[in-house]
């Protein structure tokens, strides 16, 4: 089984400035935690033990957030505000690991990738969530699906590489890595062979309105793959383009996901992700849902 995971974390964030101006925009909150909390738990939930941040100078608040932060605890204790305590002590469960490796220039996400390459090894298959995008299971059709946990099991099945896809409008297509599937496109919750994959293709020349969203799961194989790979679209090393000649070895597969995305790299995609999880917070829901009928009222 997939044990490992790869979050690139290392960009500057500019479609969230001025918010990303101090703090990393996988910081940024969505109702009552930092974006990057939701990636790690889908990624725990999923059966991922250890947790590879590519980070860089600017993010060390993410790996604080995931560290023990002693003075804290000691305050809230003393204080005898358990509820809270607990809260902060358990942000990853005990047997979860969270390593970090800096990414020293920004050379793109293939690059980041191939910065987990000591720690991974090539012998190893692992998983890669780009936390930008938050998945939201939680209208799948079956009960308690976590896409990525499906995503893995079906690598584990296959012992193909995995893409995770989601149907996008044509006009966004240029937004995406896009697939082109052998023959049908794969129902929601199955996977299928690629037949290619463009990054950010021309509206014309995109082969489907398949779009990878942001979560793989990849043979160990692709980091002497990734260590070859030239610059590409928008002159960065792209995870696109290795997988594409992943392709021409072995069989690679698109996981079509049954939940939604959020996209968080976005201002208006935060906005998206605090009402839909607002409006469901076990605490905070009901006064959410409150408010925003009172919102709607005034219109
Ligand atoms: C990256 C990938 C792209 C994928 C996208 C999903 O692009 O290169 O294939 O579709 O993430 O968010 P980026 O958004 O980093 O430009």
């Amino acid at each position: 089984m997939i044990r490992k995971a790869v979050l690139p974390v290392a960009g500057f964030g500019t479609r969230c400035l001025p918010a990303s101006k101090a703090i990393p925009k996988e910081m940024i909150t969505v109702v009552d935690r930092p974006v990057i909390q939701y990636v790690v738990e889908e990624a725990v939930a999923a059966g991922i033990r250890d947790i590879v941040l590519i980070t860089s100078a600017s993010k060390s608040a993410i790996e604080n957030h995931f560290d023990t932060h002693a003075e804290l605890e000691a305050s809230l204790e003393a204080k005898g505000k358990h509820a809270l305590l607990e809260s902060i002590r358990h942000i990853v469960p005990a047997d979860v690991n969270v390593i970090s490796v800096r990414q020293g220039e920004p050379l793109g996400l293939g690059h980041a990738v191939l910065c987990a390459r000591p720690v991974i090894g090539d012998d190893e298959p692992f998983a890669v969530l780009l936390p930008d995008v938050l998945v939201d299971n939680a209208g799948s059709k079956t009960t308690g699906a976590n896409d990525l946990g499906g995503m893995l099991a079906a690598f584990e099945r296959t012992k193909a590489a995995q893409l995770m896809v989601e149907e996008v409008e044509w006009q966004h297509v240029e937004r995406y890595g896009i697939v082109a599937p052998e023959g049908d496109a794969p129902a929601p919750g199955h996977a299928a062979s690629l037949a290619g994959m463009v990054e950010k293709p021309a509206r014309d020349a995109a082969p489907s309105n398949l779009a990878v969203i942001g979560r793989y799961a990849l043979p160990g194989e692709i980091f002497s793959l990734l260590a070859e790979t030239p610059p590409g679209a928008g002159d960065e090393i792209q995870l696109t383009d290795a997988i594409e000649r992943l392709r021409t070895r072995h069989s690679v597969q698109a996981y079509r996901m049954q939940g939604v995305t959020y996209d968080c790299g976005q201002p208006l995609g935060y906005l998206e992700a605090t009402l839909a999880l607002g409006r469901r917070h076990p605490s905070l829901g009901e006064a959410f849902n409150a408010l925003l009928s009172r919102y709607h009222q005034g219109d």
